[in-house]
């Protein structure tokens, strides 16, 4: 079974403030995007990374990978993205060569996730589930409430779900290909991850362990985090 990883990496990361678009961002020297490549070439199942990158920035994109080593036995793309995250994993996978039966969708924007965890992920989906997603218990109490028209207005809680019973999904996602096409083929309306679609096809999805290292890097002060963890590791 050959795997393939989607990463997108079109989005602009107006939640980290002004600069270059969030995946070229550097993290101790060297762009964000490099790292979550090198995070994916890293499990030996990966044989191909497709990059889905800023719209008008496909070319850099490209450049960047060709002056950054990969393992040999990992062959790269590079595609334009879109508007959305969906719209952009959507053109991600129409630019997939046929031999590839499973495939990972794993965000720019979590640079540091450990090989042991994709290799967590590719593992569930060989094993028989159509969708994998890494996920950690909640430190925080979730609560939902009733979105303040007025921002800055107070919110009324409207129900807290048991703690325990909750997981903050991460990525990579491991799916089985025809699965994960037949997902972005059928279901519209906003998702925030592609899990989400598969449960919206009425398949189980499964969580596997994920890890600290996998946060998103979304605001500043994660950047701080992901340049101490990299200190950590000496890279
Ligand atoms: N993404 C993408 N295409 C988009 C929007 C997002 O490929 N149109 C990618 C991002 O590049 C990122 C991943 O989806 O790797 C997760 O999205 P997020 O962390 O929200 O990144 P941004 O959308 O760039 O950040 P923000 O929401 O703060 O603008
Ligand atoms: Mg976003």
């Amino acid at each position: 079974a050959r795997t393939a990883v989607v990463i997108p990496a079109a989005g602009r990361g107006v939640r980290l403030g002004p600069g270059a678009p969030k995946a070229l961002r550097a993290l101790n020297g060297t762009p964000m995007l490099i790292h979550a490549v090198r995070a994916m070439a890293a499990s030996r199942a990966v044989s191909l990374v497709v990059v889905v990158a800023p719209p008008d920035g496909a070319a850099e994109v490209k450049s960047l990978l060709d002056a950054h080593a990969l393992p040999e036995r990992t062959d790269f793309l590079v595609v334009p993205g879109g508007e959305t995250r969906q719209e952009s994993v959507k053109l991600g996978l129409d630019a997939l060569p046929p031999d590839h039966d499973i495939v990972l969708v794993h965000d720019a924007a979590r640079p540091l996730v450990p090989v042991d965890t994709v290799d967590a992920v590719i593992e569930a989906v060989r094993d028989g589930a159509p969708a994998v997603v890494p996920a950690l218990p909640l430190a925080d109490t979730v609560k939902e409430v009733e979105p303040a028209t007025v921002s800055g207005e107070p919110e009324p809680v409207v129900a807290t779900p048991r703690r325990a019973r909750l997981r903050a999904v991460q990525t990579p996602q491991g799916f089985d290909r025809a699965t994960l096409i037949r997902a972005h083929e059928t279901v519209t309306g906003d998702v925030t991850d592609d899990a989400s679609m598969v449960e919206q096809l009425g398949l189980t999805v499964v969580v596997v362990p994920g890890h600290e290292e996998a946060f998103k890097v979304t605001r500043p002060l994660d950047l701080v985090l992901a340049e101490a963890v990299l200190a950590r590791r000496r890279l």
